[in-house]
C-alpha cells in the first residue's frame, strides 16, 4: 500500500464519519509519527474458524490494535495486539543486511458465522489501515463451503492475474496457498547462486494486500521459504521470515513448532497443512502430530478431509521430479493418508496444473485420495513445460498459470475447477466432481471424479444426481 494512500484514506474517512464513531477519536494525535500499517492480511485464528488474525507491518509503532465491528461505520470493538510488535534480522551471504519492520499481530475473537465484519487496525498516534472486511466462514458441521487454493505465487504480473481473478469471485470467503509465496529468497540474481533479499517480502505483503486483507490466507512453508543461508554471519535459522511474518493456528491444532504444520475446519471440511522440508518420517515430531490429527477428525462433523503440502506426491512433470521431499514424504505417510481416507492432497512447487486420479502406490485406486497439483499461480521462474509420457494416475496435465477452486455442495459432492489464467480472464479449463459415498461416513468408502467436458474416467460408479 502506497503511504499516500493511507492517507487519503484516512482523511476521506474523518471527514466522513466525524461524529459518532469512537474508533476515530485520537487518531492522528501526531502527525509527526505517522506511521500506519502497512502488509495488512488475515488468516484465520483458531481451528474453527471462529477468530481472525490480523497482521501488518509497521517502521516504529510499537503499539497495535485492531478496531472491528459488523458495520463499516462502527468499528467500535478494539482488540489489543497478541504480543510485542516484533523484528526480525536477516544476513544474506552476499551482503544484504535487513531488518524487518515491526510486525504485529492481533486476533479478533467469538467471531459469527457468515458474518461480514470490517476493521482496521494500526495505534492511536500512529495511524490506521484502510477499513477491510471479511466474511467468516460456515460454522464447523456445516455442509457448503467454497475456497480457493493456489501455489507458488510470486510476484510477477502473472501473480497479480491470479489474485485479482480470486478476488473478483464474490462466493469464496478463504485462500489456502501451497507454498512458495515471495521468492525473497532469490529475487536478485546478482551472484551465481541465490541472494536472498528480505525487501522483496515487503513488497508481495504490498501487492497482494488489497485481496488478503480481506480474506484469510492459509499457507504452509515451501522451499523458496526455508531460506537458510550460509555460511555464518549469514542466517541459518530456516523459514525465519516465514514464521514471524504469519501466524497459522499451530498452537490452537496441538502443533509444536510455529506455523510449519497445523490443521484447521472450516464447514464440511477438515484441513491439514504439512510442510515437505523438515523431518516427516514415522517418529519425527511432524509425522507423530499428523498422525494423531488424523485419528481426531470426526468425519460425522468434517466429511471431507484435505492435505496440503508444497512438493508434489504424484506428478509426471519433468521439472521437479521425483526429489526427496516428494518420494521420502509419500513413503513415510502415503499409508496413513490412505488409511484415514483423505479425499485430496493439493501440493504446488511444479509450475503446472495437474490433477490426478485417485491413486494409491502408484496405481489408480477409488478408495485413494485424488491428488491435485497448482503450483502455478505466477511466480518469476515460468510454467514448468516439459512431461513425461503420462502415467495411468495423471488425469489431466495443462503448463498455465492459474488457480484452483473448491465448491462443496454436501458430504458427498465437491466441484473442483481449474481456472487458467487466459488473457485477463479466468477460463475454466479442467472441471470435475469429487464424489465421496456418505453412505457410510467413515472408512471404508470410495472416492470418484466424475468429469464434465467430455472427459471421462473407468472404475468408478457414475455420478448421481443430488
Ligand atoms: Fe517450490
Amino acid at each position: 500500500m502506497l503511504r499516500a494512500a493511507v492517507i487519503v484514506g484516512v482523511v476521506a474517512v474523518l471527514a466522513s464519519v466525524s461524529s459518532a464513531a469512537p474508533v476515530l477519536e485520537g487518531r492522528m494525535t501526531d502527525s509527526s509519527s505517522f506511521d500506519p500499517p502497512t502488509q495488512v492480511h488475515l488468516a484465520l485464528g483458531d481451528t474453527a474458524g471462529a477468530s481472525m488474525v490480523v497482521s501488518w507491518i509497521t517502521t516504529n509503532a510499537s503499539a497495535g490494535h485492531v478496531y472491528y465491528g459488523t458495520s463499516k461505520d462502527k468499528l467500535n470493538t478494539r482488540v489489543e495486539q497478541l504480543a510485542d510488535a516484533e523484528r526480525y534480522t536477516f544476513q544474506s551471504t552476499y551482503g544484504e543486511h535487513y531488518v524487518s519492520g515491526l510486525i504485529h499481530h492481533a486476533k479478533i475473537p467469538n467471531l459469527a458465522p457468515l458474518t461480514k465484519y470490517y476493521y482496521r487496525c494500526g495505534a492511536d498516534g500512529f495511524g490506521y489501515s484502510d477499513v477491510f472486511s471479511f466474511t467468516t466462514p460456515p460454522v464447523v458441521g456445516t455442509s457448503k463451503f467454497i475456497f480457493s487454493v493456489i501455489g507458488d505465487l510470486g510476484q510477477t504480473a502473472n501473480s497479480s492475474s491470479t489474485i485479482e481473478h480470486i478476488k473478483s469471485d464474490p462466493t469464496t470467503n478463504l485462500t489456502v496457498i501451497v507454498g512458495d509465496l515471495s521468492y525473497a529468497d532469490s529475487a536478485e540474481r546478482t551472484t551465481p547462486t541465490r541472494n536472498c533479499t528480505q525487501r522483496r517480502w515487503d513488497s508481495w505483503g504490498e501487492l497482494v494486500e488489497h485481496v488478503f486483507a480481506n480474506q484469510p490466507l492459509m499457507t504452509l512453508p515451501g522451499n523458496h521459504e526455508i531460506e537458510q543461508e550460509g555460511p555464518p554471519p549469514a542466517t541459518q535459522e530456516k523459514f525465519l521470515a516465514y514464521q514471524k511474518r504469519f501466524r497459522m493456528p499451530w498452537k490452537e491444532s496441538g502443533a509444536t513448532n510455529g506455523n510449519l504444520y497445523y490443521s484447521f475446519e472450516v464447514g464440511p471440511v477438515h484441513f491439514i497443512m504439512l510442510n515437505s522440508y523438515m523431518d516427516f518420517d514415522k517418529g519425527s515430531q511432524q509425522y507423530e502430530w499428523l498422525l494423531q490429527d488424523l485419528k481426531k477428525v470426526d468425519r460425522s462433523v468434517t466429511p471431507w478431509l484435505f492435505a496440503s503440502m508444497h512438493a508434489p506426491w504424484y506428478n509426471s512433470n519433468v521439472f521437479h521430479h521425483n526429489e526427496p521431499e516428494e518420494t521420502g514424504m509419500r513413503a513415510a505417510m502415503e499409508d496413513i493418508m490412505f488409511k484415514h481416507n483423505v479425499d485430496a492432497i493439493f501440493s504446488g512447487h511444479v509450475h503446472a496444473y495437474e490433477r490426478m486420479f485417485p491413486v494409491y502406490k502408484n496405481k489408480t485406486n477409488p478408495e485413494a485420495p485424488t491428488y491435485l497439483n497448482i503450483g502455478d499461480a505466477g511466480n518469476r521462474e515460468g510454467p514448468a513445460y516439459l512431461y513425461f509420457p503420462q502415467p495411468k494416475w495423471s488425469a489431466y496435465r495443462e503448463p498455465a498459470f492459474g488457480h484452483g477452486r473448491v465448491e462443496i455442495f454436501n458430504a458427498t459432492h465437491a466441484h473442483w475447477t481449474w481456472h487458467k489464467n487466459l488473457n485477463s480472464e479466468a477460463t475454466v479449463s479442467d472441471d470435475v466432481w469429487l464424489v465421496r459415498n456418505a453412505a457410510i461416513p467413515s472408512s471404508p468408502y470410495k472416492h470418484g471424479l466424475t468429469p464434465l467436458f467430455g472427459r471421462t474416467f473407468d472404475g468408478f460408479a457414475p455420478y448421481k444426481s443430488f
